[in-house]
C-alpha cells in the first residue's frame, strides 16, 4: 500500500479479453485548471495502442487514439476510471486505513484492492504487477462478518487504525462499489460479492435481496446470480460476480462501465437532470452490440423497479459489460424494495417517462418507443410483470426463507396503488 497521500497521476492496467495478466494502458493525471478546479488528463501509452487486441478503456469518451483527452467532471476522475473505485463502502474501509484526510481520488484509486470492478487496475509502476492469487476463501465469511460490523460500529466515531486491526481491513478491503457492507469472496465456482446485513437493518435484506432478483428472474430479467448463506445467527446474500470467469489459469475480467459513466454526468445534484432511463437507453442503443434486446431489458427493469418501489435505482446500480470487443447490458442487480408511506406517489431515482421520475404505468408507457417497443409489446410487458409481482413475491420471499414478520415489513413495497392510477386508459379497458 502507498502511504504517500494526494498523489496526482498514476498507471492504468488493463487485463486485455482472453487473457488474466494484465498491461500498461495508459498514464493518468491530475492537475488544476486556470481556477484551481481538478483537471484529468489520460494518454494512452505508444506500445499499448500498437497492439493488435488493445481495447479502449471507454469506447466513448476515450477511444483508442494518440491524443491527450482532458476532464473536469467528477473531480478530474473519466467516469471509467472511477467506475472501478470504491464507492462509500470501499472509501471507508479505506480511511480506517490510512486516515480520512487529507485523500484525493487517486489515492482512493491506488489504496484500493485489486478485486474492482471491470478490467482496470492502477498503479504507480509502469508495469503491472503480478495479478492476486488469492481472495478470501467463502470459509472466512464469519470472520469478513465480524470485521465488517466493527467497521459499521466505528463508522460514526472517528475512524482510526488502531481500533480495527490494519491487517484485518487489508482482509475485507474491497474496491467494489456500493455502500453496504461487503467483501468479495472466493470459492470452487469462481468469486462472489458477500453484502452482509447490518445490524441496525430494519429486515433481513440479504433474503430480501436474494428473494427479489428471483422475483426480477420470473419476470424475464437477466440477473445476476445470487444465494443465501447463513453466517452464525445472520445471513449474507453472496452475488457472483460477472465481471470475472474462472479459467484454469486465474480469472478472466470484462470491462464494465456504470449507467453513471455512459450518461456523462456525476452523482451529485448538478448531474441530477441527466438521470434518466430515457437518455441511459439512448447511450446503451449506441453502445450495445444488441440494442434491441438491451433496449427492451432497461425497460423491463425500469418496470420491475417501479413494481417493487425500489427507489434506490440511481446510475451505479446499472451498468454495461464487455467481455470481448462487444458491450452489453450487464445482469440486473442490487434490487431492494422499500415500503414508502405514499400510497399514490412514488418517485424512481431516475426520470422514466413524461411525467418524470413518477413510478406508475402510464408514465412508463410514454416513452416506450425510445426502447425500441411498439405499444402493445410495452404495455404487454407492464401489466404482465404487474400481475406477476402482485402475484408470486409474497410466495417467493416466503421460498426464499423471508419472515412472516419482514413480508409483512415489505409488503407496501409491491404494485403499489400509484402504480396503476390512470392506467385503465393505457390498459384499454
Ligand atoms: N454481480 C456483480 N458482478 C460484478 N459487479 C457487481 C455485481 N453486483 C454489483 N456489482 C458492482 O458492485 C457495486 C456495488 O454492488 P451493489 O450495488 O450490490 O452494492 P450496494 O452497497 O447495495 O449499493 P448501493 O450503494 O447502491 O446500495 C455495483 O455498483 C456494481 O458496480
Ligand atoms: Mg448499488
Amino acid at each position: 500500500m502507498i502511504s504517500n497521500p494526494l498523489l496526482s497521476e498514476c498507471f492504468v492496467y488493463i487485463t486485455l479479453p482472453g487473457t488474466i495478466e494484465p498491461v500498461t494502458a495508459a498514464r493518468f493525471e491530475i492537475t488544476t485548471d486556470y481556477s484551481g478546479a481538478p483537471l484529468g488528463h489520460l494518454v494512452y501509452g505508444k506500445s499499448y495502442l500498437q497492439r493488435a487486441d488493445a481495447v479502449p478503456i471507454d469506447p466513448i469518451e476515450l477511444k483508442l487514439a494518440a491524443r491527450v483527452y482532458q476532464t473536469t467532471a467528477m473531480n478530474g476522475v473519466f467516469g471509467a476510471l472511477r467506475d472501478a473505485g470504491p464507492d462509500y463502502w470501499g472509501r471507508l474501509v479505506i480511511e480506517h486505513y490510512v486516515g480520512k484526510a487529507p485523500l484525493g481520488e487517486l489515492d482512493y484509486l491506488l489504496h484500493s484492492p485489486d478485486d474492482r470492478a471491470g478490467a482496470l487496475g492502477f498503479g504507480l509502476n509502469k508495469n503491472p504487477p503480478a495479478p492476486k492469487r488469492e481472495f478470501n476463501r467463502t470459509l472466512h465469511l464469519a470472520r469478513l462478518q465480524a470485521i465488517a460490523d466493527a467497521i459499521v460500529k466505528d463508522e460514526e466515531l472517528t475512524p482510526s487504525a488502531d481500533k480495527i486491526q490494519v491487517a484485518e481491513l487489508l482482509l475485507v478491503g474491497t474496491s467494489m462499489g456500493g455502500a453496504r457492507p461487503k467483501a468479495v469472496v472466493e470459492d470452487t465456482d469462481g468469486l462472489w460479492i458477500a453484502k452482509f446485513n447490518r445490524l441496525d437493518d430494519k429486515w433481513n435484506n440479504a433474503r430480501i435481496e436474494h428473494a427479489m432478483l428471483v422475483v426480477a428472474r420470473s419476470c424475464g430479467l437477466t440477473t445476476a446470480e445470487s444465494k443465501v448463506v447463513p453466517i452464525g445467527d445472520r445471513d449474507a446474500i453472496l452475488v457472483k460476480r460477472f465481471d470475472r470467469e474462472k479459467v484454469a489459469a486465474g480469472y478472466l475480467r470484462s470491462r464494465m462501465l456504470s449507467g453513471l459513466t455512459l450518461l456523462r454526468t456525476e452523482d451529485s445534484h448538478r448531474g441530477r437532470d441527466r438521470w434518466s432511463y430515457i437518455l441511459l437507453v439512448e447511450e446503451l442503443r449506441r453502445i450495445s452490440s444488441q440494442p434491441k434486446k438491451d433496449a427492451a431489458e432497461l425497460f423491463r427493469r425500469m418496470c420491475f423497479n417501479a413494481l417493487i418501489s425500489n427507489t434506490d435505482d440511481h446510475p451505479r446500480n446499472h451498468a454495461v459489460i464487455a467481455k470481448n470487443q462487444d458491450w452489453k447490458l450487464s445482469p440486473a442487480y442490487d434490487l431492494t424494495p422499500m415500503p414508502h408511506v405514499s400510497l399514490e406517489h412514488r418517485d424512481l431515482a431516475l426520470t422514466c417517462g413524461d411525467a418524470g421520475r413518477y413510478a406508475n404505468a402510464t408514465n412508463l408507457l410514454s416513452q416506450s418507443a425510445r426502447f425500441l417497443l411498439t405499444e402493445e409489446e410495452a404495455k404487454a410487458i407492464v401489466f404482465e410483470m404487474r400481475d406477476r409481482v402482485k402475484a408470486s413475491w409474497y410466495e417467493v420471499a416466503r421460498a426464499e426463507g423471508v419472515s412472516e414478520k419482514d413480508c409483512e415489513r415489505i409488503s407496501g413495497a409491491f404494485a403499489y396503488p400509484g402504480f396503476d392510477i390512470d392506467a385503465q386508459t393505457a390498459q384499454g379497458h
